[in-house]
């Protein structure tokens, strides 16, 4: 009886196998490799089922050839699986933009993206601004660095006025100061447009201050200005009952008082119904039922004279509202230092 050559063929099948794991592109082509040899009905898995169906005496050594093939086999295999391994991770560190600070379910993945949204002042801000648009009016925006002119001299307020106590800022050595209110945009205005013009600009103002709840060193205001050869105050009181209502969602009940500012006359404060009581007293409006909103008036004949204007030919009214206080009446906020406070806790409660 002729001897099988069994041992040739299995060496070969080995041999062949372990040269195509050892030239396996990737991974995907590595795995292949793996089923095609070793898997549920691999080359070398059929091999081993063969033992049993050998005559008794080729039965033992033919077992131990095919199991030192597929040992061969798998060795070859995990073999080339960390040199696919180790080639990735040399090249990844040769990308000169590879940065090993990222993790890898990071790296792999991508940064989670998350959805940003607007600051509750943005949101305030630019609906006010939407409203005055609809009006008529221009949407600008000063710098916040001013001359002590734009921000004092021409608002009459001059530098031995007493009103300029109430607005103690922070001055730079250039003689500039970081402005204190945005009614600096008012004379930069009146030297910009042609009457008759209507505008609205907003941002940041500073004092030099002691910060408390209610009060920052820095915080937000948006200044409306109209000219026009006659205004009046009926006028400047429907378009802040106008500003409220879309605000607010409704009519606000508003008042006017007497209120004194060097560059309005007359000049009024305007108090809204406090919109935690309805009007009925509480300790926000500190029982009276009526909260400070906007300062507000006609402009004084001394502005239109230092915007260049004849105050026998052009009037105008004018009002400052606390962007940073009407945020907080809005999303009842507490405390006017969270508003610039950074924390992302605080900003990250007024998404969507
Ligand atoms: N600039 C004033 C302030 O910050 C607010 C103000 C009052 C602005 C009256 C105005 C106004 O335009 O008419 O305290």
């Amino acid at each position: 009886m002729a001897a099988v050559d069994w041992q040739g063929d299995v060496d070969a099948a080995g041999a062949s196998w372990v040269a195509r794991a050892g030239v396996a592109a990737d991974s995907d082509a590595l795995r292949a490799v793996e089923v095609d040899a070793l898997g549920k009905n691999g080359a070398i898995t059929l091999l081993l089922r063969q033992v049993g169906q050998l005559p008794g005496g080729d039965r033992r050594a033919f077992g131990q050839a095919v199991a030192q093939a597929k040992a061969e086999v798998e060795q070859a295999i995990a073999a080339r699986r960390a040199a696919i391994a180790a080639d990735l991770l040399a090249a990844e560190l040769a990308d000169p933009t590879f940065d090993e600070t990222i993790p890898p379910e990071v790296a792999l993945q991508g940064a989670p993206r998350r959805m940003g949204h607007l600051h509750p002042l943005c949101r305030v801000q630019e609906e006010v601004e939407a409203v005055f648009s609809s009006m008529g009016f221009a949407v600008l925006d000063y710098p916040e660095v001013e001359s002590e002119f734009n921000n004092f001299e021409a608002l009459n307020i001059p530098a031995w006025h007493p009103a300029r106590e109430t607005q103690d800022t922070f001055w730079l050595r250039s003689g500039h100061v970081l402005r204190t209110h945005t009614s600096n945009g008012q004379v930069r205005a009146l030297h910009t447009f042609k009457p008759p013009f209507r505008a609205v600009f907003a941002g940041k103002v500073f004092r030099y201050e002691a910060t408390d709840a209610s009060h920052d060193h820095t915080f937000h205001q948006l200044e409306g200005l109209l000219v026009d050869r006659v205004v009046s105050i009926g006028h400047l009181l429907d378009s802040m009952r106008t500003l409220l209502a879309a605000v607010f969602g409704r009519e606000v009940p508003v008042r006017l008082r007497p209120g004194y500012f060097p560059f309005v006359e007359p000049g009024f404060e305007l108090d809204i119904a406090c919109q935690l009581c309805g009007g009925a007293g509480c300790p926000a409006c500190k029982q009276s039922g009526w909260l400070e909103l906007l300062p507000c008036g006609l402009v004084h004949p001394q502005v239109l004279r230092a915007g260049g204007l004849d105050p026998a030919e052009w009037q105008g009214w004018a009002f400052g509202l606390g962007l940073s206080r009407l945020a907080m009446m809005r999303y009842a906020i507490s405390d006017v230092r969270l508003l610039l406070g950074g924390d992302l806790r605080f900003v990250q409660q007024f998404g969507a």
